[in-house]
């Protein structure tokens, strides 16, 4: 099944970014997206991602042109569909962290899967306030966070960032079986060219275009 299906993007802030930018993602894929800081990766997310609307080009997502959703079913699609990782990852700092995914459960109508947080490490720390974590164990919160929504499809922007090689790989191990497990797909940002290569496909942005290198 098609999750995303972007033709002709072309963006521009204070000079063009990129143009002619056209990707597809089926369920069960995962896609890597590498480049240089201020390639205009995180641009590129936030569009196929329905937060920014590009200059030219159209994104679909599920089959179905987002810019003809009305407001109601944009949100609907974000809160239930999408699952958005950023590198910093907006916990809300006065909640522990069970108290975050029990926020973002409740939302998406889903329950706390904990073998989830077993295999991200952070059922015991979990309860503790977002304050009191390392900066790793909060991006592991923000991860169980999303994951916990069940989105079929994932953009995650520098997920691993934060973290050690060891616990970066962990991660990207429950991405897979989530993608597997889920029938979902997934988008990445990742500096790490190891672990970009583990997706199904990498594409590298460079000078405002994007090339596809494996
Ligand atoms: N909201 C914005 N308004 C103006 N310029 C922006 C905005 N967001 C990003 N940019 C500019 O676009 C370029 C690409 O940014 P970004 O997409 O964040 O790149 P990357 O994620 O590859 O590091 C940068 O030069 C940045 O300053
Ligand atoms: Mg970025």
């Amino acid at each position: 099944m098609n999750l995303l299906k972007a033709t002709s993007l072309s963006h521009t802030f204070d000079y063009p970014l990129f143009h002619n930018i056209a990707l597809e993602l089926d369920a069960q894929e995962s896609m890597a997206i590498i480049g240089v800081s201020g390639s205009g990766k995180s641009t590129l997310m936030h569009i196929l991602s329905s937060m920014l609307i590009p200059n030219e080009g159209s994104v679909e997502l599920f089959g179905r042109n987002i810019y003809d959703l009305s407001e109601k079913e944009l949100v609907q699609l974000r809160r239930y569909d999408l699952g958005l990782i950023y590198q910093s990852h907006y916990l809300f700092k006065g909640f522990s962290g069970y108290e975050n995914l029990e926020v973002a459960a409740l939302m998406a109508n889903q329950t706390i899967d904990n073998t989830l947080l077993v295999s991200l490490g952070i059922d015991t720390v979990c309860h503790q306030k977002v304050t009191e974590l390392s900066g790793g164990q909060q991006q592991r919160v923000s991860i169980a966070r999303v994951l916990s929504k069940k989105p079929r499809l994932i953009f995650a922007d520098e997920p691993t960032g934060n973290l050690d090689h060891t616990t970066a790989q962990e991660v990207m191990n429950i991405f897979f079986d989530y993608l597997k497990k889920q029938d979902a797909g997934m988008i990445l940002v990742t500096h790490d060219e190891a672990l970009a290569l583990q997706c199904d496909y990498v594409y590298q942005m460079h000078d405002g275009v994007l090339t596809k290198v494996k």
